[in-house]
């Protein structure tokens, strides 16, 4: 018998789309039906709100690759964001995302530079002495140290500075205060609820929250902003050390301290989330099937045996790699992409009027069966060969000229990563566990995945 890997079971009626969305009231995945999983375009209409999802290839590559001027980010991403991400290149459009993009493009050239490698394998190391005390022949869930572990990596390869346990779990935290808050303000603003029925302890919260982790960044950025404007020399090698050294192209001059704290705090968001949520996901898939990690396990021994790992022997593990890429694609940590029409347009047999909300989802599109065969089953021999994955129908990393910064980073991180755990543990599933997959922010499982760790 197939085992397939689970998904939120599709919902039958529109009433139950609409109650499941205040019910849970977060999660859209709750909401999904069967003929999402096969439509080309699909509507969501609410009271007060109307939203399209195109979800065909074509559509897809209009939207954000070859018309993307008229197909801009959502603004309610921008205002949600805004107390935490000020202006950051996320969350912006136009000349403002641009000037951004240029600023901080240049210093993930570094991701390829041994010296990022190395401050990742330091966080790698340290991560198996801590997953060591996990070795006790219980089950654990092991999405807590994966975020742990993210968190890490993007401290030390930006701001050359380790997380301590009790600090980094308090950032961590403001993290997902600030993100549950974000949910349920975007929610309010979505249903255009008038301001004096929103809930102002919630705003109160979202902005606090927000200030503090701004804060505790300021206070390691700051220093070196200040040495960095007298002239001193910045001896660090890190993401940090060439934003401060970048200059704006059209005034010759440095960032201000304020737009480089917005883009320390969006890397820091946009760089450990992602990742913990793709590698949770994909420790659950290789529980999930025993096989495949064995194979996985063997290809380790044949190309880095006992080695330390290295740029170039990581970048030789096809299978563990693929495995990754399918986990990417059953489980996309971004799951939908918001935008908005700037311009009255067509699309499909319908009038898409300027100001309507889009939303094209990597989640609908990688499980659609008009381009995946099986598309609900795990097999990552589907990337084997790269000119036969549909094209615009794979899309982790976004597309187009807002695509992922961070995915060469990404990429290098987490095969390192799932290296260096199947080098030293076998991964085993609890048996019957079934997560309970959320998509927010990212795609997450409220009851995180619970393995037990063997060590080999
Ligand atoms: C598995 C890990 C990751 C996934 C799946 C992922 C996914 C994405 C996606 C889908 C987008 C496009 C969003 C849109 O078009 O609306 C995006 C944008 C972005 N990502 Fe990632 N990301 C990952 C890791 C990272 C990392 C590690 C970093 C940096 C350290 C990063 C930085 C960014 C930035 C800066 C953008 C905005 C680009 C722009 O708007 O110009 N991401 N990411």
């Amino acid at each position: 018998m197939k085992i397939y890997p689970h998904y939120p079971k599709p919902v039958k009626k529109k009433i139950s789309q609409f109650m499941t969305f205040f019910i849970k009231g977060s999660s859209w995945l709750d909401g999904v039906y069967e003929r999402s999983y096969t439509m080309k375009m699909g509507v969501v209409k609410m009271p007060g709100i109307l939203v399209y999802i195109p979800n065909q290839p074509e559509l897809i590559h209009r939207i954000l690759v070859t018309e993307t001027k008229c197909f801009p980010k959502h603004t309610l991403l921008h205002e949600t964001f805004r107390p935490l991400l000020g202006d950051s290149v996320f969350t912006t459009n136009g000349s403002i995302w641009k000037r951004r993009r240029d600023f901080i493009q240049p210093s993930f050239e570094m991701t390829r530079i041994s010296h990022v490698f190395d401050l990742m394998h330091t966080s790698a190391k340290e991560m198996l002495i801590r997953l060591d005390t996990m070795a006790d022949g219980r089950y654990h869930n092991i999405d807590k140290e994966m975020t742990f572990v993210t968190a890490d990596i993007i401290f030390r390869t930006i701001l050359s500075s380790k997380l301590r346990v009790k600090e980094g779990q308090k950032i961590i935290d403001s993290f997902v205060s600030f993100q549950e808050t974000s949910a349920k303000i975007a929610i309010q603003k979505m249903f255009l609820i008038p301001k004096i029925f929103r809930y102002f302890t919630l705003e109160k919260r979202h902005r606090s929250s927000g200030e503090r982790i701004r804060e505790s960044l300021a206070t390691i950025i700051r220093p070196r902003y200040n040495a960095m404007q007298s002239n001193q020399k910045d001896n660090h090698q890190d993401i940090l050390s060439s934003l401060l050294k970048a200059v704006d192209k059209d005034t010759g001059k440095p960032f201000k301290m304020e737009e480089v704290l917005d883009e320390v705090a969006m890397l820091f968001l946009a760089g450990h989330e992602t990742t913990a949520s793709s590698m949770s996901w994909t420790l659950y898939l290789l529980g999930l099937y025993p096989k495949e990690q064995e194979k996985a396990y063997q290809e380790l021994l044949c190309i880095c045996g006992n080695e330390a790992f290295s740029v170039s022997n990581i970048k030789e593990l096809h299978f563990i790699s693929n495995v990754f890429k399918e986990s990417l694609r059953l489980y996309p940590p971004v799951s939908f992409l918001p935008r908005v029409s700037a311009r009255d347009t067509t699309m499909r047999d319908k009038v898409v009027k300027k100001g309507t909300a889009m939303i094209i989802s990597p989640w609908l599109i990688h499980r659609n069966a008009l381009y995946w065969e099986d598309p609900h089953m795990f097999n990552p021999h589907r990337f084997d060969d790269p000119s036969a994955i549909p094209k615009d129908s794979y899309i982790p990393f976004g597309l187009g000229p807002r695509s992922c910064v961070g995915e060469r980073f990404a990429m290098q991180e987490t095969v390192l990563l799932l290296a260096s755990i199947l080098r030293k543990f076998r991964i085993e599933l609890e048996e019957g566990f079934i997560p309970d997959i959320v998509g927010r922010l990212t795609t997450r499982s409220l009851n995180g995945i619970s393995v037990k760790l063997v060590k080999r």
